[in-house]
């Protein structure tokens, strides 16, 4: 339901004889805090899910376009098919990747509701990684808050985080990052998430 999977090689032999079993590939879900993933957080995903499918996880995304979650509280959202269908997602997902456009100073609101709609049992002991997309100057405020709210729900978020600032400017006409150092914090934190989430495992 309303996702999409990569399966790739299994994740690197190297690490079998380091960090215990790994014959079942993690599987990574990106949550996009923009409504569409036809957005600069959805290319975000995007990106950094392709690089964690190199390193053999096989990825999801949420698409809440598609599947909208209602807000927590709305009249029959306890009962609603879509959070069912999301949070089933979570619980199948070994890791997180949160790409989230800076709206005032903080998350978007798409975003805080797809935490509220997770609660430890879906996320407790998981990797998280972090993304924030900004019109203006980088900061470090949204990925300092989703911080805050991963952990609230038990998840071990990675050191490595990526901000991309000046977003209208950031993409090439191909859909590629501009930013060499952007595209480098990429790859450190596919790196990261990929590699924790087997040792988290073990
Ligand atoms: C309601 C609203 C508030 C915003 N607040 C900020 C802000 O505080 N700082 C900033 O740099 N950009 C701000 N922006 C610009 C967004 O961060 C930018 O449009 C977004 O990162 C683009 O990502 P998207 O294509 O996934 O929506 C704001 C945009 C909107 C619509």
């Amino acid at each position: 339901m309303c996702m999409k999977i990569c399966q790739n090689e299994p994740i690197i032999e190297d690490w079998v004889s380091t960090v215990g079993d790994v014959s079942e590939p993690i599987v990574v879900m990106g949550i996009c805090g923009s409504y569409d993933l036809d957005s600069a957080n959805g290319r975000m995903l995007e990106i950094m899910l392709e690089e964690c499918e190199a390193l053999g996880a096989e990825t999801v995304i949420w698409d809440h376009g598609s599947y909208p979650l209602p807000l927590v509280g709305a009249e029959g959202c306890w009962e609603d098919e879509n959070v069912k269908g999301f949070q089933e997602m979570a619980i199948s997902a070994d890791a997180f990747v949160l790409s989230s456009p800076e709206y005032h100073g903080t998350m978007s609101g798409v975003m805080k509701n797809s935490l509220d709609w997770l609660y430890s049992k879906h996320t407790s002991g998981k990797v998280f990684g972090l993304i924030c997309t900004l019109g203006g100057q980088s900061s470090n405020n949204t990925l300092n808050h989703m911080r805050i709210a991963a952990r609230w729900i038990h998840g071990w978020v990675t050191p490595e985080q990526v901000a991309v600032p000046n977003i209208k400017h950031a993409f090439e006409e191909d859909g590629s990052l501009v930013d060499e150092s952007i595209k480098s914090r990429v790859s450190d934190m596919a790196s990261s998430i990929v590699h924790n989430t087997v040792k988290l495992r073990r």
